[in-house]
């Protein structure tokens, strides 16, 4: 997908330094006061984490969008895709920004609504018009596709909830469309113990997705090919070498790392749960995690009494969450407060009708 263009910065706030930044983001926080709602994803840097009113997972955050009513700026720190949920739930007269319109995600642009639609007829025709086939999509999705999955009669779903809403959707047809995550859908089949040779992968770009006819009509879940880059660098090798160190390491991982890596950690579970899971262990724990740098670093400093490392020997960061700086959150606040407004996401009423049933009918399951 192609995000609008970011202004550059005023010049004024390349000199502002780390304690500058944070006074005037809480002075500008004070005086928006009750009129501003900031949200932020658990991947984002410190410096910004400050400032939240709500942090969160992708669902948590969606909930909170949904709830906030009285609040008519919605500043969201996190990628495209959960800004543009939020302003799919939220009133006409909220406004939900977005620091840095860089800020995108790459697995949701590694499902393009055309291309969906496109694959979609091309798999119903290959398993028979008669075939009930329910379209299910990962939050980290764009809007457009969203709102396919909406007209189709199928639901949004979060890492966190990923199980409930594939159980949802086996029980209303006879097979599932997955997009776009192929790691998130295929640890949630697993877990719902249907059996590999019924779970297939859908390749972008190959004729039905590069599978024989008889394959896709055995199949109960059919998955996109998307991936999470971040996710993608933790390995199984990664739990072994961990094991072999420290054999009273506990492994836990994000979902979207593959099957292999989630099948060796001891849990797996959304950025809501790992926080959790670290949180409620007894003193002394120590703790390999599979996710992104930021939290994994949170969670040391917050928990010091508790040992926390990243599962891989690479620092995984997400670039494009990182690209939400505090210099950006705080150049978006001073134009609030100057009655102007910079970086809106919005979604055209249509797309946001349509992709709105797909996130009411997650919120319902
Ligand atoms: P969570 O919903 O678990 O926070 O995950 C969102 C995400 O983008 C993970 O890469
Ligand atoms: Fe997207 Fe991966 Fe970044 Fe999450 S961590 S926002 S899935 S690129």
């Amino acid at each position: 997908m192609t995000l609008p263009r970011q202004a550059a910065l005023p010049d004024s706030y390349a000199d502002l330094d780390e304690s500058a930044l944070r006074e005037r983001l809480a002075a500008r926080k004070a005086e928006l006061a009750d009129r501003l709602l900031i949200l932020c994803h658990h991947y984002q840097q410190e410096a910004v984490f400050a400032h939240a009113d709500v942090t969160g997972d992708s669902l948590k955050l969606a909930r909170a969008a949904a709830s906030a009513r009285d609040r008519r700026f919605i500043v969201f720190c996190g990628v495209h895709f959960m800004a543009e949920s939020a302003d799919i739930l939220t009133a006409a007269d909220q406004v939900v920004i977005l620091p840095d319109l860089r800020a995108g995600c790459s697995m949701a642009d590694m499902a393009g609504h055309e291309e969906m639609a496109e694959a979609w007829q091309e798999l119903l025709g290959a398993v028979g018009q008669g075939v009930r086939l329910t379209p299910l999509t990962y939050v980290n999705s764009s809007a457009r596709l969203k709102a396919l999955v909406g007209q189709r009669g199928g639901s949004v779903c979060t890492s966190s909830n990923a199980e409930r809403v594939l159980t949802w959707g086996l029980a209303r047809g006879d097979k599932v469309f997955f997009f776009p995550d192929e790691h998130l859908g295929r640890n949630s089949a697993a877990a719902l113990g249907i059996p590999d040779d019924e779970v297939v992968l859908w390749q972008r770009g190959r004729p039905l997705g590069g599978n024989p006819v008889a394959a896709l009509k055995k199949a109960k879940v059919i998955l996109w090919n998307g991936c999470c880059s971040v996710h993608m660098q933790f390995k199984a090798e990664h739990v072994r070498q961990w094991r072999a160190k420290e054999p009273d390491i506990r492994v836990i991982v994000h979902p979207e790392c593959r099957r292999e890596v989630v099948r060796a950690a001891d849990l797996y579970g959304s950025t809501e749960r790992i926080i959790q899971a670290i949180r409620e262990s007894p003193p002394g724990s120590k703790w390999a995690i599979g996710t992104e740098i930021n939290l994994v670093n949170r969670l040391a400093r917050l928990y010091p009494d508790k040992a926390s490392h990243s599962l891989s020997p690479f620092q995984c960061l997400c670039s494009t969450m990182y690209r939400i700086k505090p210099a950006y959150l705080l150049w978006v606040l001073d134009n609030l407060a100057a009655g102007r407004i910079v970086n809106r996401i919005t979604v055209d009423q249509e797309t946001a009708a349509q992709a709105k049933i797909a996130l009411d009918r997650m919120l319902e399951i």
